[in-house]
């Protein structure tokens, strides 16, 4: 069985209602049961957080006893020097996620801090990035 811990940053939380032309209209929380139906070689934890704080202590608590760390920063992909030295501290592959295509849109989404910390990137294909960041893990 794989343990797999899947973290979103900031508002997040209001993805199915959040601008659903750019983030869809499905709820993360109805999105992860078709994850856990489709993968059922994999124990997947979840967490949100609007924090940086939190999202660090997620990272630091599970970054030494799961196989993989699938992480949506949100925004603070764009800011975090904090989370950029988390991913670096602890021995779990961090994969980073995005839904939209963030080089397509404002020049500030442009840059990621934690991108050269992680083991790689997805990003564009929707809720769909989660389940490749998984593959990536297979
Ligand atoms: C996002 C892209 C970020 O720029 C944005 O701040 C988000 C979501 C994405 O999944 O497309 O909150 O990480």
């Amino acid at each position: 069985m794989k343990k797999i811990q899947i973290i979103n940053g900031p508002n997040l939380n209001l993805l199915g209602k959040r601008e659903p032309a750019v983030y869809g209209s499905v709820s993360f929380e109805s999105y992860l049961d078709t994850l856990r139906v489709r993968y059922p070689q994999c124990a997947f934890s979840y967490f949100q957080s609007n924090h940086e704080g939190e999202l660090i202590d997620k990272i630091h608590e599970t970054g030494f006893d799961c196989d993989g760390i699938i992480l949506n920063a949100g925004a603070y992909t764009h800011t975090s020097i904090a989370l950029h030295d988390a991913i670096k501290s602890v021995g779990t592959p961090v994969v980073e996620v995005h839904i939209s295509n963030v080089h397509g849109r404002e020049s500030f989404r442009h840059h990621s801090m934690i991108s050269p910390v992680c083991k790689g990137v997805i990003i564009g294909f929707g809720l769909d990035s989660y389940r490749l960041a998984i593959e990536s893990f297979l």
